[in-house]
């Protein structure tokens, strides 16, 4: 029989139909809650909440000796654990799932051998792969099969928790070649080798840390639930954070080639915003406007005037369509430190205004047409033009 433990999030499966619920008591006490029998199509399947069916235990909390060993007890041989990690490897984005190869453990006072006290002999397992490779295998091409995307192997980080780690510690972890991060990984998977249970991580990346210190960041693209959003209005001004944030907001900006960018394209749900266009030869049309860092904007429009031009946006990439504007309007705001800025702006500085605030109410240029006929691909639109995007 198969047993999956469920991480966070994860305290049912939809699709085990369940025959028992099961309440174990083992020499090492309690386990996170009841064992739940089942079926999941023709297999046989027990399942344990590993935080307990209330999600009341913290990752240091939960009695792992118990859990494995109640498990163990129920003639199981294999444990499909799921956790969600936060990712370090660029290729963990939000949402990926991994089936990592290694772990580093860098827990601390966790009950985490069966092999101690005076009747246990001395008993070095072997943990050079802490993975069962079968099992693995076994994992990854269910997933496939489900059709979902997996990124096979990596290096599981043990942590302590319960707080997320400093930038400082993610650096360090990725220097030591982890490649996503987790509080529950250890000791669960050495116990499990010592009860000779085979053992596979299923690790759901909740969120990606590796965009720190990394400048250019992802753009979200239209779909993306963030997009849609509200932001929410800066508290804390002159922060490391905010100035991270900003650094980040600009090197995207200038890397994508972009005329403006609002912090929740880049995964921020913040009220903050960039924009500014040089003069510049390749783009004669483009009038100037002076490069700005807007924090909690608050518009006025002074006119009912709208006029339509073409606009394009870094998370409708290699699109143009047209957008009515108003053609005047006095913004306000602050820049990172808590300085006022409030200027009146016209034409195309206060188009560039208009579609960037919008990002932060959760609106994409689209939303805003009138007359989707002038919707495309630049390269339809705009044959042979390079174009500048928001
Ligand atoms: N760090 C540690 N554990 C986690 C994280 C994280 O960022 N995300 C989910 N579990």
């Amino acid at each position: 029989m198969i047993a999956i433990i469920g991480g966070s999030g994860l305290t049912e499966l939809a699709n085990l139909e369940i025959t028992r619920r099961k309440i174990v008591r083992t020499p090492y006490g309690e386990p996170s809650g009841p064992l739940t029998f089942g079926r999941i199509g023709t297999q046989e399947v027990v399942f344990l909440a590993r935080h307990g069916y209330g999600h009341t235990l913290a990752p240091h909390e939960i009695n792992y000796r118990a859990n494995l060993w109640a498990l163990h007890a129920q003639e199981i041989t294999r444990v499909v654990a799921i956790a969600t990690v936060g990712g370090i490897a660029a290729n963990l984005g939000a949402g990926t799932i991994a089936v990592p190869d290694q772990i580093i453990d860098y827990t601390w006072g966790r009950p985490s051998t069966y092999f101690e006290g005076s009747e246990q002999p001395v008993t070095h397992v072997d943990f050079t792969y802490p993975y069962n490779e079968d099992l693995r295998r076994l994992a990854i091409a269910s997933a496939k099969d489900a059709g979902l995307g997996i990124v096979d192997g990596g290096t599981y980080a043990a942590v302590q928790g319960p707080r997320l780690e400093t930038k400082a510690e993610i650096d360090r972890l990725e220097r030591d070649g982890a490649t996503m991060v987790g509080m529950t990984g250890m000791p669960e998977a050495a116990l499990a080798r010592e009860l000779g249970l085979a053992y596979a991580h299923l690790c759901v990346v909740v969120n990606p840390r590796w965009w720190r210190g990394m400048a250019v960041r992802d753009v979200l693209r239209m779909g993306h639930p963030v997009l849609r959003e509200k932001a929410k209005p800066v508290e804390h001004f002159g922060t490391a954070e905010l100035r991270d944030l900003l650094q980040d907001m600009k090197d995207t900006m200038a890397a994508k080639n972009g005329a403006g960018l609002a912090a929740p394209q880049i995964g921020v749900g913040q009220r903050v915003v960039i924009f500014g266009v040089d003069k510049n030869p390749r783009y004669p049309n483009a009038e100037e406007v002076p490069f700005t860092v807007l924090v909690n904007p608050k518009l006025v429009m002074l006119t009912r005037e709208v006029e339509e031009d073409w606009e394009g946006c870094l998370s409708v990439p290699g699109m143009r369509g047209v957008v009515p504007r108003y053609i005047k309007l006095r913004y306000s705001g602050f820049d990172i430190e808590g300085d006022p800025i409030e200027r009146v702006a016209e034409g195309f500085h206060a188009r560039v205004v208009q579609h960037e605030c919008d990002h932060l109410d959760g609106i994409l240029y689209p939303q805003r047409m009138t007359d989707l006929s002038r919707f495309g691909f630049n390269e339809e639109l705009f044959p042979g033009e390079e174009l500048q995007d928001e």
